[in-house]
């Protein structure tokens, strides 16, 4: 029984069978692995809330005098103390990113993303043990490395998996847990910011261990992705996998008719890459060359941090202040939430609307807020309510970022990559919104600082500006690929550009076009079948 309406695009007869119907079950198997956004919102979020507690500057921080409004008791890191123990996490998930995608091709995604559920508890107990910088920061650098594994090597799992009808819809449940990640790590931060002993920090901290074990122990039971065993060449192994996920017998027409178009487009593919990091550079600006797809997924994931979303989510509470509205963390807590909220109509617009009428409509929604704010701000700096308009605004701001760029930045990058590359592909534009994310975090305190900037709401003409950035490379470079397989849209990329490519259908499937090579190799048993290329690409292996 079909738990979702497939897309119709490319609803041709043979082509709607490229995959079986979606089940109940393979649907919540997906669903799960959505699960690990948690650990990238939590882990990116709680250090906010735990930085400001009074007792974790006596502990963490030491006395003199100091003429400042963050000291508590005279407790006070220094400026690069305090620096380095927000941002060594992202240097540690931006290097964890990259090295995550040979990882990921060599040992597989599941089991590269356990590694990075294990490696991420390591550096959760250098941070519980930690009573001062020099352990908490390699704790965060460690734990860093793990949330970069997890955060690329998802979005790759989860795409691989998924059914194409609802792939877009599922990856967005990704970017619906990392909301809530950052939401329970400001709600528990919150609940112990007022303790005057470890447990301040030790129980946020804590917590953390709870998301590794339910995601690692959980992906215990879940099948690793087909296509990783189709590029293996261990194709008894990718039949079993689909068989679990898709919910039916391993020798159903809808197993068998999958895997061949996963073996068909994989071997087609290995004619035109290979998978070195190297060959992710190749393929000049033709619209399906390597190149072009690397760089259109690490631009797409910088473009989301030039959005400007984190100068809400880290720097909110202060930006208030300095505009003038009293209660800021109240403020920080409802544009948390406006974020949970807004990103399940995500799930449903991604499938209906396209990734691609989510990403300009979206930029296009958050440009105007943001304009509106800078307008407001400049204009009526100290009245009430401007500063009313302005936190309104905010709000709406969140609401197009949560339900457009927020999930569709994941999903784009887990679908453009040919298999060859894909793992890479992923690594690499993952650890670009890791970079960008570090950069903005470094630079706003000087946009904001009386002593440098003193932008105050005048800011937004820049993210304003970076914005409307975002639509432009949303309208001339980012490709329809709603409701087609992963193998068809490489299809897509060749024979369309990104303006026409929403109006692409499918004509054939990779199985059609070896279909006598498929029948006989899928009348022997699986593993008898295919010589595909192994890992480097180096050799042909055929499975006897
Ligand atoms: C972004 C993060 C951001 C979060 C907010 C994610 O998609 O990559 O940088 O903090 O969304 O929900």
């Amino acid at each position: 029984m079909p738990f979702w309406p497939s897309s119709n695009r490319g609803a041709g007869v043979q082509l709607g069978r490229v995959e079986a119907p979606v089940t109940v079950r393979g649907y919540l198997m997906c669903v799960f692995a959505a699960f690990g956004g948690i650990l990238f919102g939590y882990d990116s979020g709680y250090i906010n809330g735990v930085i400001g507690m009074s007792y974790f500057k006596h502990e963490f921080g030491h006395s003199g005098w100091v003429n400042n409004d963050d000291a508590s008791d005279g407790y006070f890191y220094e400026t690069w103390q305090k620096s380095l123990i927000v941002s060594i996490l992202s240097a540690g998930t931006f290097f964890g990113a990259l090295a995550a995608g040979p990882i990921a091709d060599w040992i597989g995604r599941r089991t590269t993303i356990i590694a990075g559920c294990i490696v991420f508890s390591l550096g959760v107990a250098l941070q519980f043990a930690s009573t001062t910088v020099a352990l908490l920061v390699p704790g965060r650098l460690i734990a860093g490395i793990g949330v970069g594994f997890v955060s690329a090597i998802i979005i790759l799992y989860m795409s691989e998996i998924a059914p194409k009808a609802v792939r877009g819809a599922i990856v967005s449940g990704y970017q619906f847990f990392i909301t809530i990640g950052l939401l329970l790590a400001a709600v528990v931060d919150n609940a112990t910011q007022n303790q005057f002993d470890k447990g301040a920090y030790r129980i946020p901290i804590a917590i953390q261990w709870v998301w590794a074990v339910v995601l690692g122990g959980g992906l215990l039971l879940l099948p690793e992705s087909p296509r990783y065993w189709v590029k293996k060449g261990q194709l008894a192994k990718a039949t079993k996998a689909l068989a679990t996920l898709r919910g039916h017998p391993v020798d159903s027409s809808y197993v068998r008719e999958e895997l061949a178009e996963l073996v068909g487009n994989y071997r087609y593919e290995l004619k035109h890459t290979q998978s070195s990091w190297l060959d992710c550079f190749r393929g000049g600006w033709t619209p399906s060359g390597n190149l072009r797809r690397v760089v259109l997924g690490m631009a797409l994931q910088m473009m989301q941090q030039w959005t400007g979303v984190n100068f809400i989510f880290y720097y909110g509470t202060t930006f208030f202040k300095t505009v003038g509205i009293q209660n800021a963390f109240l403020i920080s807590m409802i544009t948390t939430a406006v974020n949970v909220c807004s990103t399940p109509i995500s799930f449903w617009a991604i499938e209906k609307a396209g990734r691609r009428a989510l990403l300009i409509y979206g930029a296009v929604g958050m440009a105007i807020c943001e304009f509106l704010i800078a307008i407001i701000g400049t204009a009526a700096p100290d009245s009430r309510a401007a500063s009313l308009c302005m936190i309104v605004f905010t709000c709406i701001y969140i609401f197009f970022f949560a339900s457009t760029w927020g999930p569709a930045a994941w999903v784009v990058i887990g679908e453009i990559f040919p298999l060859p590359i894909r793992a890479k592909g992923v690594a690499l534009s993952t650890a670009s919104n890791w970079f960008w994310n570090f950069i903005i975090g470094f630079i706003t305190p000087y946009l904001l600082d009386e002593k440098y900037g003193n932008l105050k709401a005048k800011v937004f003409w820049i993210w304003g500006c970076t914005c409307t950035c975002c639509v432009l490379f949303a309208y001339f470079l980012v490709p329809e690929t709603r409701g087609l397989s992963l193998e068809q849209i490489d299809k897509m990329l060749e024979e369309s550009s990104p303006r026409n490519s929403t109006k692409w259908m499918p004509t054939a499937t990779f199985a059609d076009s070896s279909i006598l090579e498929r029948d006989s190799a899928l009348k022997d048993s699986p593993a008898k079948t295919v010589g595909v290329r192994d890992d480097e690409g180096s050799e042909q292996k055929e499975k006897v």
